[in-house]
């Protein structure tokens, strides 16, 4: 009996079973990749929106893209608007809350982090009677804590933080901060390869809202007015935006200014003590601009051919509707034109986008990345996971590598049996 051949045997037995536990159990270990959850509230001007986002578990830091579940519009107007009912800001969020419990797994509710961000609404109440501001956070507050969820806080954003995050935004969903390329681009991981892409790719972010405007764009110059500009590293690259927010310069704040204008009503000393009033109803700059947009001759009285022609359109809604929607409009000329300068040739690049890859163009997806730190300060590492194809291919061939290594030495064990150390 030759001692070798058993040895030889059991070693080959033993390199296929670590062959064939490696190829079963390695990709298995990979594959179930838990997908977790994050809730945003916008709580706008007017009305309040709940985003529900979901990214790859095993993706965090930057490392996966984030994907927008579901959005939900509260009914009623925005917080702000519950000065005086403060209970009611509370309670207008809860259906909202209880439709995003639907999409969210109850194991996991629990683990997934909720913000509340509010904007010019809020940031006018406060600066009008802070103590109101306070009651509608903690009404808030409280109806968000009565839902499982690991609420994070309600805060109001400033207009340098609403336009950043704006922009974060816009630059994440369109790739233009790090490009991902090749890999499994369907899941967006790193796997593959990353560029970053030049810096003139990156795009700036225009955000009408209801009380205020946003401004956010990569300047040629770098500026060091404080006030205007945004630090920004993403990705291991520093982004020095300009970033302005015009209070006051919202749709709704602008179309009340007009029609109180245009109305010449008594002066009613709440209005006079709201920021947006600081010299009562003389302030009629946009008025006269308004007035010359052909879309409306008078706001508050459009022509009735004008209002057939609109209806015909949009025949359900109604002439308010129709004449603030036209008024609307017309201010967004009058902003873009003769507010930011944009001209015939420059007016090409703006893109009217509500989404982009399917998920909603706001501030919330980029607060809600900051916060929860998916967008690295640092360049991601590259190729930590090899995809599963790869590791069949990877598996194989040590395998085959093992076996090729103990089949000869089992062949220089016959050998030497055979040449030297023979046994009779
Ligand atoms: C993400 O980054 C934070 C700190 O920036 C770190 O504590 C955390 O472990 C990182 N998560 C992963 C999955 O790398
Ligand atoms: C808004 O109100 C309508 C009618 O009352 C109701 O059917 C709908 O479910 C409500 N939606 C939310 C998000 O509360
Ligand atoms: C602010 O609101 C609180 C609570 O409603 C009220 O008591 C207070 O008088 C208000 N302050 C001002 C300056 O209006
Ligand atoms: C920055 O803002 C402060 C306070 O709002 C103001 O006093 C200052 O003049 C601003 N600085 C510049 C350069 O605009
Ligand atoms: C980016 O900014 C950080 C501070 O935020 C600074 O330490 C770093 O040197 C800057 N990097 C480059 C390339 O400018
Ligand atoms: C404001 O409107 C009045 C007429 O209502 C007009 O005489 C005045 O010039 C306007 N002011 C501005 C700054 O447009
Ligand atoms: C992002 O969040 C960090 C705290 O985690 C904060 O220091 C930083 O200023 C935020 N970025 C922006 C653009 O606000």
């Amino acid at each position: 009996m030759r001692p070798a051949a058993p040895l030889a045997a059991l070693l080959v037995l033993a390199a296929l079973t670590a062959a064939a536990l490696l190829l079963v159990l390695a990709p298995a270990r990979l594959l179930p990749v838990r997908t977790k959850y994050g809730l945003v509230f916008d709580a706008g001007s007017t009305h309040t929106a709940l985003y529900v986002y979901r990214w790859p578990a095993d993706k965090e830091n930057g490392t996966g893209i984030v994907s927008q579940v579901q959005s939900c519009t509260a009914n009623g107007s925005g917080i702000s608007s519950y000065a005086d009912d403060p209970a009611g800001a509370g309670a207008s969020l809860k259906p909202c809350l209880d439709k995003a419990m639907t999409v969210i797994p109850a194991e996991q509710q629990r683990e997934t982090p909720t913000y509340l961000g509010a904007t010019a609404g809020m940031r006018l109440l406060r600066e009008q009677n802070s103590t109101k501001a306070e009651q509608v956070f903690a009404e808030v507050t409280k109806a968000i804590r009565e839902y499982p969820v690991d609420f994070r806080g309600a805060q109001i954003l400033t207009g340098n933080e609403e336009g950043a995050f704006g922009w974060i935004t816009v630059n994440y969903l369109l790739e233009t901060l790090i490009k991902v390329w090749g890999g499994e681009r369907a899941e967006y991981s790193f796997s593959g390869k990353w560029t970053h892409p030049p810096m003139e790719d990156v795009v700036g972010a225009l955000d009408l809202g209801g009380a205020s405007t946003q401004i956010t764009f990569l300047p040629g110059t770098t500026s060091d007015d404080k006030n205007t500009t945004a630090l920004l590293r993403l990705y291991g690259t520093n982004y020095s935006v300009y970033t302005h927010s015009y209070l006051c310069y919202g749709q709704k704040q602008v179309l009340k200014r007009l029609l109180a204008s245009l109305h010449q009503d008594s002066p009613d000393p709440q209005q006079i003590a709201h920021p947006c009033y600081p010299k009562g109803y003389q302030e009629n700059v946009t008025t006269a601009e308004l007035y010359n947009s052909p879309c409306v001759p008078t706001p508050s009285t459009p022509s009735p051919a004008q209002v057939l022609m609109l209806q015909k359109d949009f025949p359900t809604r109604n002439k308010i509707h129709l004449r603030d929607s036209c008024a609307a409009s017309s201010y967004v000329l009058t902003l873009l034109l003769q507010g930011y300068k944009f001209d015939d040739k420059t007016w090409l690049n703006i893109h009217f986008q509500k989404q982009v890859s399917n998920v909603d163009v706001g501030w919330t997806l980029g607060y809600m990345l900051n916060l929860t730190n998916m967008i690295p300060s640092e360049t991601p590492q590259r190729a930590a996971v090899l995809p599963k194809s790869k590791w069949v291919a990877a598996t194989v061939i040590l395998a085959i590598i093992l076996i090729l290594i103990f089949c000869l030495i089992t062949a220089l064990c016959y050998w030497k049996d055979s040449s030297g150390y023979e046994m009779l």
